[in-house]
């Protein structure tokens, strides 16, 4: 018979947990026989005293076999999926899907909203008209099938990691996120039980990832790519920075346009090389040889896959994209050199503006955030526009610019170094 006090009282005093200790709590948590507040004692014992790589590899696939682990291994072409930490701008995913699919790989995405100051894969997605984030397992797989389609964002439904889904929304509430065991299995036990066959990890470092130093997100990258090695998924992770927001948009409507840019060919040149960088570690992992994504982006291949792929959950490709009804210029105090542009503010200013969400199910504005005039490294004029703030709810606009007051730097005679976007590649 096991106990709950008996467990937390085991990792309290530093002790490691049996197998089947853990396969239990997790197992009667999502049952509701472990409370609430007993999983978050044992939640803050292990933020204390940390988990090993077993304790680790067992939680998660407890968590996994709490639901439904989905089984693509059938499907003609391989799998490989994408999963980035979050930060502010990264629209990433928009672009990359569609390019991985159009170079021969399926690409099943199991993606979430943004909470925070972090935007939500799946709210950019829908500021597409008609576009539908639910869809069945059995349509994912027809989708992955087609070639002309070949690859899936979709919400997760009820049934995946549930374990995940109720210690996640606990942790937010007891301060215990921040335990790289637990982010590590938390993330990964969505990723295993989605059945992609390879995935590549986009874990983010600076002002506006969840990790704010290198050696904590050096950590977390290590742990979720022996997760994944260990469950038989491929798994590499790249380090990438998050000091300064991805492209020149943050938020949804304003980042789906700025991804139509790279799938036309064009668009700002941090997330054209992150896609590229990204969807060459896919279809390594993939096992696809001798393609060049940056070919399918030029030659118009990813954006047909594109307009299939939208098409196939519903929306619009060719509608109008959301536009906010006010919008506000935020314009350069100097003249000089533009060295620093906060990731962590403009996301902060992009939520307050209505880009975001304080709690889950709140509803977001599709075109609330904010354009980038101009990125750190650009010579700055005084009175130039160097950001427009965008809003339907105009009395958002004053804790939006709270936010931005100390978020750039423009120095008159600054020598700005251009710091590298990828900082580091992790492998099994
Ligand atoms: N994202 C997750 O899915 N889980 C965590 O624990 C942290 C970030």
């Amino acid at each position: 018979m096991h106990s709950a006090v008996d467990v937390i009282r085991a990792k309290r005093d530093g002790g490691e947990l049996s197998d089947a200790q853990i396969d239990w709590v997790v197992a009667a948590f999502t049952r509701g026989e472990v409370a609430d507040e007993q999983m978050a004692a044992l939640a803050m014992a292990i933020v204390w005293r940390g988990m090993s790589r077993r304790e680790t590899a067992r939680w998660t696939n407890a968590m996994i076999d709490s639901g439904q682990r989905l089984d693509f291994s059938g499907l003609a072409r391989p799998t490989v999926d994408k999963h980035s930490t979050g930060g502010v701008g990264d629209k990433i995913t928009l672009p990359l899907s569609p390019l991985v699919a159009a170079c021969g790989a399926a690409v099943p995405q199991l993606s979430g909203r943004g909470l925070g100051h972090t935007g939500g894969t799946l709210d950019k997605l829908e500021a597409i008209a008609g576009w539908q984030a639910d869809i069945s397992a059995e349509r994912m797989r027809e989708l992955l099938t087609d070639p002309a389609v070949g690859a899936v964002v979709c919400a997760a439904g009820a049934d995946l990691a549930p374990a995940d889904k109720r210690l996640y929304a606990l942790r937010d509430v007891t301060g215990t996120v921040e335990s790289i065991p637990l982010i590590a299995s938390s993330i990964m036990s969505k990723k295993i039980a989605e059945g992609t066959g390879a995935l590549v990890l986009d874990v983010k470092v600076g002002s506006g990832a969840f990790l704010k130093r290198e050696d904590q997100a050096r950590e977390l990258a290590t742990a979720m790519v022996e997760l994944g090695t260990d469950a038989g998924v491929r798994t590499v992770a790249l380090l990438t920075a998050m000091d300064t927001p991805l492209g020149h948009t943050a938020g949804n409507s304003l980042e789906v346009a700025e991804s139509l840019d790279v799938l036309a060919g064009g668009g700002p040149p941090d997330v054209v090389d992150l896609t590229l960088a990204l969807a060459r570690e896919m279809l390594a992992q993939a096992g696809i040889d001798g393609i060049d994504p940056a070919d399918a982006l030029a030659d118009g291949r990813a954006m047909d896959q594109w307009r299939n792929m939208i098409r196939a959950q519903g929306g619009d490709p060719d509608a109008d994209l959301p536009q906010a009804r006010h919008t506000e210029c935020v314009r350069a105090s100097e003249s000089g050199t533009l060295m620093r542009l906060d990731a962590l503010a403009v996301g902060l200013a992009a939520w307050r503006l209505g880009a975001g969400r304080a709690r889950q199910g709140d509803p977001v504005q599709a075109g609330a955030g904010i354009e980038m005039h101009a990125k750190p490294g650009d010579s700055i004029k005084r009175g130039q526009p160097l950001l427009t703030l965008h809003t339907d709810t105009p009395d958002a606009f004053p804790g939006a610019l709270e936010a931005l007051r100390d978020a750039y730097t423009i120095t008159p005679d600054g020598e700005f170094a251009p710091a590298p976007l990828i900082l580091g590649r992790i492998t099994a």
